[in-house]
C-alpha cells in the first residue's frame, strides 16, 4: 500500500491503478472512499474482501453528473429535480438498474437497483475526471468498524488491503451521504446523513423513513455496523461509579468534571461540529483502549438524529 498526497501526478497514478482493477481510497465531502471499477466485477469483488464484510453489501456508485448515471439507472422527475438540489453533494439515489447497464451486477449485490452519488470534492472529482470509469466506492473501513474521515484512518482500518490512499486531508462532512430510496413509489430515506429529512422533503415532497415501517432494509442499516471496541454507554450525564477507565465524548458547554480522558463533539451544541467531529473522535478515544466510551445526550433534531442513528448502532452488542 502506497499513501500519496493527492496531487496531479499522484491522482493520474490512481486512475491508472483503477482502470487496471485496483483499489484506491480517495476523500469525498463525506468520508473516505475505498474506490473500484464499477464496470468490473474483479475489482468490485476485492472491495469486499479489502473490508471482511459478512456480506455483499450493494455499493454506491460515483460519477461526474448525472448524465453518466444515466446509462445505469432511470431517473424520474423526483430524482432529476433532487439532483439539480444536491448535486454534487452528500446525496445517493438507489434508483431502478437499466438490464443492460454497463456495471458489474456485484455492484447491486442482487437488487434490481443501483445507488448512485455525484461527489463535492475536488480530488474525487479529478480522480473521476482522470479514470474516465464509475467508481463503486464504500466507506473506506473494514466492516463494523467507523467510517474514516482522515487518511490515517484508512490506513489503520485497511492496511495493505488497499492499493494505494490519496490523501486529500480531513473530510469536511464527517458523516456519509444521505441514502434515499427512490425505487418505489413512496420515496423511502435508507439511511440518515447530511442531507436533512426535511431538505428533501422541501423538494419532492412526503419522504418515509424506515422507522415508519419500510419494506426494505439497506443492509447497512444493520444495528452494529459502525461499532467501535469500546462498549458505548448513551445518554451519559455523569461518571458511573468509580470507573476512572472510561472516556467522555461530550456534546455542549457543561461537561462532567469526573473523567480524565474527554472529547467534545461541539462545545457549543453545534450539531454540524458534532457532525463533523463524530468518527474522528470515536476513533481517538477508542484507539486510547478505555474500558468504555460514555457519550453525552444529543438532541433528536436535525443533523443530531444522523449522530444518534449513528451512535445507537456502535452501541449495539449481539
Ligand atoms: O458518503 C458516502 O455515502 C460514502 C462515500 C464514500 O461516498 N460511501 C458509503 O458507502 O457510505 P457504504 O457502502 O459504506 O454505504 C452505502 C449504503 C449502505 O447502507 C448500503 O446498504 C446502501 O447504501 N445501498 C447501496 N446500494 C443500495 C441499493 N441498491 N439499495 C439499497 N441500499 C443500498
Ligand atoms: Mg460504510
Amino acid at each position: 500500500m502506497v499513501q500519496r498526497q493527492a496531487n496531479d501526478a499522484a491522482i493520474r497514478d490512481a486512475a491508472a491503478l483503477l482502470r487496471n482493477g485496483g483499489l484506491v481510497a480517495f476523500p469525498t465531502e463525506t468520508v473516505y472512499g475505498l474506490g473500484a471499477d464499477a464496470t468490473n466485477d474483479r475489482a468490485v469483488a476485492r472491495i469486499f474482501e479489502a473490508k471482511g464484510r459478512p456480506q455483499f453489501n450493494p455499493l454506491i456508485v460515483h460519477a461526474l453528473d448525472i448524465r453518466v448515471h444515466e446509462a445505469w439507472v432511470t431517473c424520474d422527475d423526483r430524482a432529476l429535480a433532487l439532483a439539480a438540489h444536491f448535486w454534487p453533494g452528500a446525496l445517493t439515489l438507489v434508483l431502478p438498474r437499466r438490464q443492460d447497464a454497463p456495471l458489474s451486477l456485484l455492484v447491486s449485490a442482487g437488487l434490481e437497483t443501483v445507488a448512485v452519488r455525484v461527489p463535492d470534492h475536488p480530488v474525487a472529482r479529478s480522480l473521476l475526471a482522470a479514470a474516465e470509469i464509475p467508481i463503486a466506492a464504500p466507506s473506506a473501513n473494514r466492516s463494523g468498524r467507523l467510517s474514516p474521515t482522515t487518511a490515517a484512518h484508512v490506513a489503520d482500518s485497511l492496511g495493505d488491503g488497499v492499493d494505494m490512499i490519496l490523501d486529500g486531508g480531513a473530510c469536511a462532512g464527517g458523516l456519509e451521504s444521505t441514502v434515499l430510496s427512490l425505487a418505489e413509489e413512496v420515496p423511502t430515506l435508507l439511511r440518515p446523513g447530511l442531507v436533512t429529512h426535511a431538505a428533501l422533503e422541501a423538494v419532492i415532497g412526503s419522504v418515509r423513513t424506515a422507522e415508519d415501517g419500510a419494506a426494505i432494509a439497506a443492509p447497512g442499516m444493520m444495528r452494529s455496523h459502525y461499532a467501535p471496541a469500546a462498549a458505548l454507554r448513551l445518554n451519559a450525564t455523569a461518571a458511573q461509579g468509580e470507573n476512572e477507565a472510561e472516556a467522555l465524548l461530550a456534546f455542549g458547554p457543561d461537561v462532567p468534571a469526573d473523567f480524565t480522558l474527554v472529547q467534545n463533539l461541539s462545545a457549543t451544541g453545534d450539531p454540524v461540529e458534532a457532525a463533523a467531529n463524530l468518527f474522528r473522535m470515536l476513533h481517538d478515544l477508542d484507539r486510547a483502549g478505555p474500558a468504555g466510551i460514555a457519550i453525552m445526550p444529543i438532541p433528536d433534531e436535525g443533523l443530531g438524529v444522523a449522530i444518534n442513528d449513528r451512535l445507537k448502532r456502535a452501541a449495539h452488542r449481539d
